[in-house]
């Protein structure tokens, strides 16, 4: 799966934006708040608007403090995934009961410095795993292979059946490193600047799908 992420979207043209992105299985929104992250970007009023304007499944990325105060009301607007951070969490293992209570899928994610293991028994509760791989905040940046082996855990948590998430990654994912992600176990890809600077981000979208698939197929 392809998660286009806005972040590198014309944020004055938001509703075209997201009609360019043809193909897409989710559109990843990155909310930051300033706090969590060293970066600004939109917040639930904008959320709402750009659900009315899109039938893709919002993938919300929740860069900010005190999720656990203001991560249900992206759920309760209707995004499909909403994401909070592991280490703003206050009570996590909550967080994602309410979530889900309110109709959406839980996501939780780990910064690049952030261990998943003392993250497997709170991930039971959760539907999907955002590895980060980059420093949170911007995007653009390259991605940090060394996350991958955060992937393999999980993906082989998941395969044993210890674990049942989808396990997403996010950060300086383009034609080549997808081939890395996918190879460790990745099921859904975030790309920013490789859809978005594109010619034609729908192109774009499909050829980094075909690399995905490619790869986890064993070709
Ligand atoms: C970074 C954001 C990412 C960002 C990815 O903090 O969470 O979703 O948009 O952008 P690229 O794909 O350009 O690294
Ligand atoms: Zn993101």
């Amino acid at each position: 799966m392809i998660a286009p992420s806005i972040l590198s979207a014309d944020f004055a043209r938001l509703a075209d934006e997201l009609a360019r992105i043809v193909g897409a299985d989710w559109v990843h929104v990155d909310v930051m708040d300033a706090h969590f992250v060293p970066n600004l970007t939109l917040g639930l009023p904008v959320v709402e608007a750009l659900l009315k304007v899109t039938d893709i499944p919002m993938d919300c990325h929740l860069m900010i403090d005190d999720p656990d105060r203001w991560a249900i009301g992206y759920a309760e607007a209707g995004a499909y995934n909403v994401t909070v951070h592991a280490e703003a969490a206050g009570d996590p293992v909550k967080l994602a009961k309410d979530l889900r209570a309110a109709g959406a899928k839980a996501g939780l994610s780990i910064k690049p410095g952030t261990p998943l293991e003392p993250w497997i028994d709170v991930l039971k509760h959760y539907d999907t795993l955002l590895v980060m791989s980059v420093e949170p905040g911007f995007g653009g940046q390259s991605f940090m292979p060394e996350v991958l082996d955060k992937v393999r855990q999980a993906r082989g948590l998941v395969d044993t059946g210890h674990l049942n998430l989808l396990v997403e990654i996010d950060g300086g994912i383009n034609s080549e490193t997808i081939e890395l992600a996918a190879d460790a176990g990745v099921d859904c890809f975030v790309a920013g600047s490789a859809v978005y600077n594109a010619d034609d981000p729908g192109k774009a979208i499909s050829a980094l799908r075909d690399r995905a698939a490619r790869t986890r197929g064993g070709a």
